[in-house]
């Protein structure tokens, strides 16, 4: 029997992309509330200075569903950084926000043993210049293996039928990385950040689009252990395949065969 460690069976979600004011608190506390109101109990860490999903779950009602906030940014002197940062063990299910600017050992760090990876786009030209080098850092530097299929972006703050739009699909369509949601520029995401709630713990018949482009990224997202298993398959066969010129060289060695 195999035993897995705590760390290979959650869901650790990372909202990540060093251009500031894309969504990335957004999106993470609105995943964070959808897990909650499904009582998941999720804990969210906030790597940012600035905190705002801290800050964020300080405002958040005392009746609502719980979720366990961890402030990853402040460095403790009494306690060691593990501590500092560890989960509980009950815990299925983390997600972690992310700070503008991150160093190449930060992305790393961050990315470790993540199951998910969510970059939030906005439909500028100069937000899609960003995405686009965070996208090659995530592959080249932090080593996000395109089989695993951990990697997708969330296009936000669209208007539909607007030039910028059709750009920002444009470029998405061309990356061969999956959109996972398109959430709509509304106040509905600046009123669920100020209340300290996600627009599931909203009026559905103000929300109702909103909560739907979440329940699409988290339906996404719960599928992070099929595939994972696709992922070992697939490296599995690719060792297992014999390459050309091994069975060549095979085939010479034994004398001629035929191969029909
Ligand atoms: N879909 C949306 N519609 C309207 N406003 C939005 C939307 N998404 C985010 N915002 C607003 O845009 C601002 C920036 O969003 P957010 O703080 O989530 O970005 P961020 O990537 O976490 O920023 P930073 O890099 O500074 O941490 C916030 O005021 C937020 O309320
Ligand atoms: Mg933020």
């Amino acid at each position: 029997m195999q035993f897995l460690s705590r760390k290979e069976t959650r869901n650790k979600i990372v909202i990540l992309n060093p251009k500031g004011g894309c969504g990335k608190s957004t999106i993470a506390t609105n995943i964070a509330a959808c897990y909650a109101s499904r009582g998941m109990s999720p804990a969210l860490m906030d790597f940012d200075r600035q905190a705002s999903s801290i800050a964020w779950l300080q405002r958040r009602p005392t009746d609502l569903p719980q979720i366990h906030g961890i402030d990853a940014h402040k460095k403790s002197m009494q306690a060691t950084r593990s501590w500092q940062l560890r989960v509980p063990s009950d815990v299925r299910t983390l997600i972690v926000d992310s700070p503008a600017s991150v160093t190449h050992d930060d992305l790393r760090e961050l990315t470790r043993d993540s199951s998910s990876i969510l970059v939030p786009v906005l439909p500028s030209p100069m937000d899609i210049h960003a995405a686009s080098r965070c996208i090659a850092d995530l592959l080249l530097v932090a080593k996000v293996n395109r089989n695993e299929r951990k990697l997708a972006v969330v296009a936000n703050r669209t208007r539909k039928n607007t030039k910028s739009f059709a750009q920002l699909m444009r470029f998405l369509d061309s990356l061969g990385i999956p959109i996972v949601a398109v959430l709509r520029d509304t106040q509905n995401f600046v009123y669920s950040a100020e209340h300290g709630i996600g627009v599931h713990e909203m009026q559905p018949s103000r929300v109702r689009p909103d909560v739907k482009q979440i329940d699409t990224l988290v339906d996404w997202l719960d599928r992070w252990e099929d595939r994972r298993k696709r992922a070992i398959e697939i490296s599995n066969i690719s060792r297992q395949r014999v390459s050309p010129s091994a069975i060549l060289q095979k085939n010479s060695a034994s004398g001629p065969t035929s191969l029909y």
